[in-house]
């Protein structure tokens, strides 16, 4: 589609954060592919433009990038400044970027322990706020803020911090939908992306039934989305999954060392 035309032709906007890789770029392609305009945010520019780039040209949609670290105040800024516009305002917002921490709590630096929490908990907190106060004046929005299966077992602060965006999720979910806005946890197993890398950790331990690709992935998550449930955990097998851990002790949960990096 040519400027022009793309110009005349007014579409939602889809905000997602860390969205030049694994369910983050996955969301981006399918909201693109169901008509949405798009806003990438992640720290890395040039795969920022690759990801806009092909998003542009195989959908024919337009794509804004913002170039941030969201655990640094300014890059957060910039971010909570363009959810917040009321001239182009954001119909879609995607809480999704985060990050894993390798070793035990005692062990981490106390530094990394905060950017973990100001990235899962801070951010989604900040940029969720920012998004209400355009999405209650005009009575319209869905938030989805990526959480794990973590947040139902004990996992460190890890889960802990995903723990959180469920609960605050099944609070606003309730709170919101009488004014027109859905807000939805969405809770993955293993899915395959860059994360476990990223982590310095191996997989190798985790059995092949127990991943999950991003597209279906993201293809349950949508469509919970969409019938504006709290919660989403995509795939029957963590649904069973998460229905058997809720009967289970901790102390069991704990010791499942394959669930260690989730
Ligand atoms: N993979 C799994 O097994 C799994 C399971 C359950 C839940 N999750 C959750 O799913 C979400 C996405 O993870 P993923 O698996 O797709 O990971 P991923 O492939 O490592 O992607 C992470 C994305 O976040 C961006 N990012 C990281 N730190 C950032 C920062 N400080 N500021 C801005 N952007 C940042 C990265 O881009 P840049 O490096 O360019 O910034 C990248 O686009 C996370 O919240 C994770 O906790 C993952």
């Amino acid at each position: 589609m040519n400027e022009g035309l793309l110009s005349v032709v007014s579409r939602p906007i889809a905000l997602i954060t860390g969205a030049t890789s694994g369910i983050g770029a996955e969301f981006s392609r399918q909201l693109a592919r169901s008509g949405h305009d798009l806003v990438l945010v992640a720290r890395d520019p040039f795969r920022l433009e690759c990801v806009a780039s092909q998003l542009r040209v195989e959908f024919s949609v337009r794509v804004e990038i913002i170039v941030a670290d969201l655990t640094q105040i300014t890059g957060l800024a910039l971010v909570e400044d363009r959810v917040c516009s009321a001239k182009q305002p954001i119909d879609v917002l995607v809480n999704n970027a985060g990050l894993g921490l390798r070793l035990p709590f005692d062990e981490n630096t106390i530094d990394d322990e905060q950017g973990l929490l100001d990235l899962m908990v801070t951010v989604p907190m900040r940029l969720t706020h920012a998004a209400l106060s355009q999405m209650v004046q005009r009575q319209s929005g869905t938030i989805i803020n990526v959480a794990s299966i973590a947040a139902f077992i004990p996992r460190g602060t890890y889960g802990a911090a995903k723990a959180w965006l469920v609960s605050f999720s099944r609070w606003a979910n309730l709170h919101y939908r009488d004014r027109g806005i859905t807000v939805t946890a969405v809770a993955p197993g293993f899915v395959r992306t860059e994360f476990h890398q990223r982590m310095g950790v191996t997989t190798t331990e985790i059995p092949n039934f127990l991943w999950l690709s991003t597209a279906p992935m993201v293809r349950d998550a949508l469509r919970d989305v969409a019938r504006g449930r709290a919660v989403s955990i995509p795939s029957v097998r963590y649904k069973m999954f998460i229905l058997v851990a809720r009967l289970l002790p901790d102390r069991l949960l704990h010791s499942r060392e394959v669930f260690a990096n989730q």
